[in-house]
C-alpha cells in the first residue's frame, strides 16, 4: 500500500483535513458514530456488486482487518476504515461484530485519527489475567494495540513516523479508551515499523508482539503489554521480498499431536500473482526466536485479492483466518460506489503433509453452511466437452457454493457467464499442474491495466482424487482446491450479474460428485 496510495494522497489529504476536525467535533458532541444498523433502510446491502456473503462496510473506504478477537460469544472485527471517502484516506477502526462469522453488525467507530496519528493496523486480544492493570471488578479487559502512524512526521522526512499504541476497552468492545502514555513502544528510527499482533506466550507467561519492520519480523515481549523488550529479527534473507513486510501473526498448529508455529507474514507488492499477497513460514518458537524450519516461500492464496490476512485472538486450538478481499494493485479504483472492499469468507487453517512437505490448508469455516438453499448433489457425471449446469441444476443462483471431485488430475475449466458473454473462468491445466483463474473478459477490467488477466496457482495436492470448492459471490470467486492446499481469491465486476455455470474439458472427465448450493444473503 506504502507504495502506491500514500503518494498519489498526500495531496488529497490537506482537502480531507478540515473534514476530519468536523467529524472529530461531531463525534466528540455525541452525535457521530452511530450503529448502521439500526438507522439503515432494510433495502441496503444490495447495490450494484455488493457481496452478500461477505462482510464489506455499509459505505466508504475498507483495507485491512484489525483486532481480531473472540469474547463472550461475540466476534470482533476492526477494520482499517476511512468514513470521508470511498480513497484510502487518515485510518480508523471500524468496528463490526457477530456471533457466527457469517451475519455482520457494523458498530460504531472504534478508534479515531489523533494528535499522535493515523490508527493504522493491529490486534486485539482478552487480558484475561488482566496483566495490564486496566481490568475492573473482576472484569478482563479487552486490549487493542495498533500503530500509530503520524503522517506530519512523515512530511518532516523523519524516519520514527510509524509507533506502537494502545486502547483498551471495558465494555465488550463498544467503546476504547487510548492509553495515556501511548506509545507503548517507539520507533527506533524505521520507515516501516507497523501492525502488531499479540499474543500470549503460555510456557513463560509474556506477552509476544510480532511486528513488520519494512523487510523483516522483529519479536518483542512484555509481561503487561505496556513495556515492550526486543527479542529477536527473523526473515531477512528468507522468503519474498517483493515490497514491504506488513500484517504479520503468529500462532501454533496441530501437526498430529506436535505444536507447529507458523508466521504469516503479509507482503506488498511481490505476490505470486502480482501486487499485494500473504506469505507464511513453518517452524519452530521458543518465546524468544522464530527459526524456520523449511526455507522455501509458501502462499497462503495465490490469488491476488487475499491480503492482510491474519487469525483471531481467543479461539483455543481453532484458527480462524480473515483477509481482506482485494490488492493495493488497484483497491483504490473498483467500480464500486457507495463503498470500497470487502472481506474475504472466514477460513480455517490446518497443517497438512504431501509427501515430506507440510503446508496450511485454508477451508471456508462450516459456519457458512447456514446459509444452504436448495442443495442439489449429482453424481457419476461424465462430461464430454461441455455441460451447462443451468440445465441439470433449476434455479441456479448466486451467491452459490460448489464442491466436486474428479477421479483423477484432469484438465476441465468451470465458466461463469452472463447473457452478454462477460465470463470468469477457473479450471486446471495438467501439463503445468496448475490451477488458473482468468478474468481477461469478465467484465469492467480496464480501471487498472493489472487487473484483467489469468492467474496461476500450483498444485500441490498429489492425490490422485481431484476436490474443488468454490463460493461464488456477486463479485467474487474463492477457489478452494485439495482440502484448501492451493487457494485463490478473485474479484470481478461484469456490466450484468453472472447466471450460468459451465464445466467443460477437453477429455472425458468424470465427476463422481458434485454439489451445488444456493447460499442466502446475509444481509
Ligand atoms: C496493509 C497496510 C498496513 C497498514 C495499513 C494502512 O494493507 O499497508 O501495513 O497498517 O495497511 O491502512
Amino acid at each position: 500500500m506504502y507504495l502506491i496510495p500514500w503518494t498519489l494522497l498526500s495531496a488529497y489529504y490537506s482537502h480531507v483535513h478540515y473534514m476530519k476536525k468536523l467529524n472529530l467535533m461531531i463525534c466528540c458532541l455525541g452525535l457521530l458514530p452511530f450503529a448502521h444498523s439500526q438507522i439503515s433502510p432494510p433495502n441496503r446491502y444490495h447495490e450494484q456488486y455488493r457481496p452478500q456473503i461477505h462482510f464489506s462496510p455499509f459505505e466508504k473506504w475498507m483495507n485491512d482487518p484489525n483486532g481480531l478477537v473472540y469474547f463472550e460469544g461475540t466476534y470482533h472485527l476492526f477494520f482499517q476504515y476511512y468514513p470521508d471517502s470511498t480513497i484510502w484516506g487518515p485510518m480508523h477502526w471500524g468496528h463490526a461484530i457477530s456471533k457466527d462469522l457469517i451475519h455482520w453488525k457494523q458498530q460504531s467507530i472504534a478508534l479515531y485519527p489523533d494528535s499522535l496519528g493515523y490508527i493504522f493496523s493491529g490486534s486485539a486480544i482478552v487480558d484475561a489475567e488482566n496483566t495490564s492493570g486496566f481490568g475492573k471488578n473482576g472484569m478482563p479487559p479487552l486490549v487493542a494495540i495498533f500503530t500509530h502512524h503520524n503522517p506530519k512526521a512523515e512530511k518532516e522526512g523523519r524516519n520514527d513516523f510509524q509507533n506502537e499504541s494502545l486502547a483498551y476497552s471495558l465494555d465488550n468492545g463498544k467503546t476504547w479508551k487510548k492509553y495515556a502514555r501511548n506509545p507503548v513502544l517507539k520507533n527506533p528510527g524505521i520507515r516501516d515499523f507497523r501492525d502488531p499482533k499479540i499474543i500470549w506466550y503460555e510456557p513463560e507467561k509474556k506477552w509476544i508482539m510480532t511486528l513488520a519492520t519494512m523487510d523483516r519480523i522483529t519479536f518483542y515481549s512484555s509481561p503487561d503489554l505496556k513495556h515492550w523488550n526486543k527479542e529477536s529479527e527473523f526473515g531477512k534473507t528468507l522468503g519474498a521480498h517483493g515490497g514491504v513486510w506488513e500484517c504479520p501473526d503468529l500462532f501454533t498448529l496441530d501437526d498430529n499431536g506436535n505444536k507447529v508455529w507458523v508466521l504469516i507474514v503479509n507482503l506488498n507488492p511481490g505476490g505470486p500473482n502480482g501486487g499485494s499477497a500473504t506469505q507464511y513460514f513453518l517452524g519452530k518458537f521458543d518465546g524468544r526466536q522464530f527459526i524456520a524450519t523449511d526455507t522455501s516461500t509458501k502462499w497462503l492464496d495465490y490469488g491476488p485479492d487475499e491480503y492482510a490476512g491474519v487469525n483471531w485472538s481467543n479461539t483455543g486450538s481453532r484458527k480462524i483466518f480473515l483477509g481482506w478481499m482485494s490488492n493495493w494493485l488497484y483497491a483504490n479504483v473498483v467500480p464500486t460506489e457507495k463503498w470500497r472492499n470487502a472481506m474475504t469468507i472466514p477460513r480455517e487453517l490446518k497443517l497438512k503433509r504431501v509427501a515430506r512437505n507440510s503446508f496450511v490448508s485454508s477451508t471456508p469455516i462450516k459456519e457458512l453452511n447456514s446459509l444452504f438453499v436448495n442443495p442439489v448433489t449429482l453424481q457419476n457425471m461424465i462430461v464430454s466437452k461441455k455441460i451447462d449446469l443451468s440445465e441439470r441444476i433449476k434455479n441456479i443462483k448466486f451467491p452459490c457454493r460448489l464442491d466436486f471431485t474428479l477421479d483423477s488430475p484432469m484438465d476441465f475449466e468451470v465458466t461463469l457467464s452472463n447473457q452478454i458473454g462477460e465470463q470468469t473462468k477457473m479450471g486446471y491445466d495438467s501439463i503445468t499442474n496448475q490451477y488458473y483463474c482468468d478474468r481477461t473478459k469478465s467484465g469492467k477490467t480496464d480501471f487498472q491495466h493489472d487487473f484483467g488477466i489469468r492467474n496461476t496457482c500450483p498444485r500441490l495436492s498429489n492425490s490422485d482424487t481431484m476436490h474443488i470448492t468454490m463460493i461464488i459471490d456477486v463479485s467474487s470467486i474463492e477457489i478452494f482446491a485439495d482440502g484448501g492446499l492451493s487457494v485463490m481469491t478473485e474479484i470481478f465486476f461484469p456490466h450484468q450479474p453472472y447466471t450460468q455455470i459451465q464445466i467443460q474439458s477437453p477429455n472425458n472427465i468424470f465427476i463422481k460428485k458434485l454439489k451445488y448450493s444456493g447460499l442466502k444473503s446475509i444481509w
